[in-house]
């Protein structure tokens, strides 16, 4: 099973987002969700963003957000807590507001106080920061950064480190993978915020990646190792590896597999790659195809909860 494989294997937890709303409604579902031996970490897919936790200005809810860590509190599984400052799911109060630089520094801060005053206690690792850097590696535009240019950076992380000292604050992005103009730029993120005297402890890699164009697992290492090398610890957190175009003929499901395996094995390869986190399990559920037009089964079970050479490939690694 995945996640003893991968503590056996020197990581943390081998872990997966869980949909809010699969939790009541599906047994079969949660019967896998629930195998800590499978699956020693979960995340929240949606219920911790800022239109679900902060709606309305002070307006807290934490409905949807307490669906997941209850289910990783009932079965001893590790948590991710998933994410504090994001342009998307972002609630119109927030991304259409004219703000001043100290406003919405009040605003950023009173958000991160609250959520991770709720979870207190509750979360191995915050993803504080979401998506910052654009893929062409400029910072993305986002009102954030309108307002403050990259201080919301350094800013975001003092209030979590206030909020919350025992949980490990990351910066958390896609397409790193590639070590392009993106990676350079969080490696800069990385310096920014430490240079301001704030605290950053880990680096996210979501893995959000195509069957036959992910990096190797050497390539995938080099990158994962520019990262440790600045003191910061990583993990891939969104893992899902999507065919182009459907049905996946036998050879690109191996073809997954085999990229499944290396993005696992860099972190098997690095000190410091602390997990791997699959965003959801089973091509039953996933965000994939309503994103990426035509694409999708880029999870490692079938809609029928039979696992796929994917899974297999996973485990020879581990
Ligand atoms: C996605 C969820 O999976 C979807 O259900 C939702 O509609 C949109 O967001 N990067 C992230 C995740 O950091 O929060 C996103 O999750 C996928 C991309």
């Amino acid at each position: 099973q995945l996640n003893s494989l991968a503590v056996a294997a020197g990581l943390k937890y081998f872990g997966t987002a869980v949909g809010e709303s699969a939790v009541s409604s599906d047994s079969a579902y949660m019967a896998i969700v629930n195998n800590k031996n499978e699956l020693g970490q979960l995340v929240a897919e949606n219920g911790q963003k800022w239109d679900a936790t902060e709606p309305s200005r002070g307006t807290f809810s934490y409905t949807q957000g307490d669906i997941v860590p209850k289910v990783a509190k009932a079965n001893g599984q590790y948590l991710r807590c998933h994410t504090l400052v994001w342009y998307s799911q972002l609630p119109n109060w927030v991304s259409s507001g004219s703000w001043t630089r100290a406003t919405l520094q009040s605003v950023i801060e009173t958000h991160i106080s609250n959520v991770m005053g709720h979870y207190i206690g509750q979360c191995y690792a915050w993803d504080v920061v979401n998506e910052a850097i654009a893929d062409d590696g400029t910072w993305r535009d986002s009102v954030f950064y309108k307002t403050f240019g990259t201080d919301y950076l350094a800013l975001a992380f003092n209030a979590a480190k206030k909020a919350d000292a025992n949980t490990k604050l990351y910066y958390n992005d896609y397409n790193l993978e590639y070590n392009g103009a993106k990676t350079d730029r969080a490696v800069e993120l990385v310096g920014i915020v430490k240079k301001a005297g704030a605290p950053i402890d880990g680096v996210g890699f979501q893995g959000h990646l195509i069957v036959g164009s992910t990096p190797s697992r050497s390539s995938l290492t080099t990158v994962l190792k520019r990262f440790t090398a600045l003191n910061v610890e990583v993990a891939y957190t969104e893992l899902d590896i999507r065919h182009s175009s459907l049905p996946a003929s036998a050879s690109a499901l191996v073809t997954q597999g085999n990229d499944f395996a290396s993005v696992v094995g860099s972190c098997v390869d690095t000190t410091g790659c602390v997990g791997v986190t699959v965003w959801g399990f089973t091509d039953k559920y996933s965000w994939v195809p309503n994103t990426f037009s035509g694409a999708g089964d880029a999870l490692i079970y079938d809609k029928n909860f039979a696992k796929k050479a994917a899974w297999t490939s996973i485990s020879s690694v581990l």
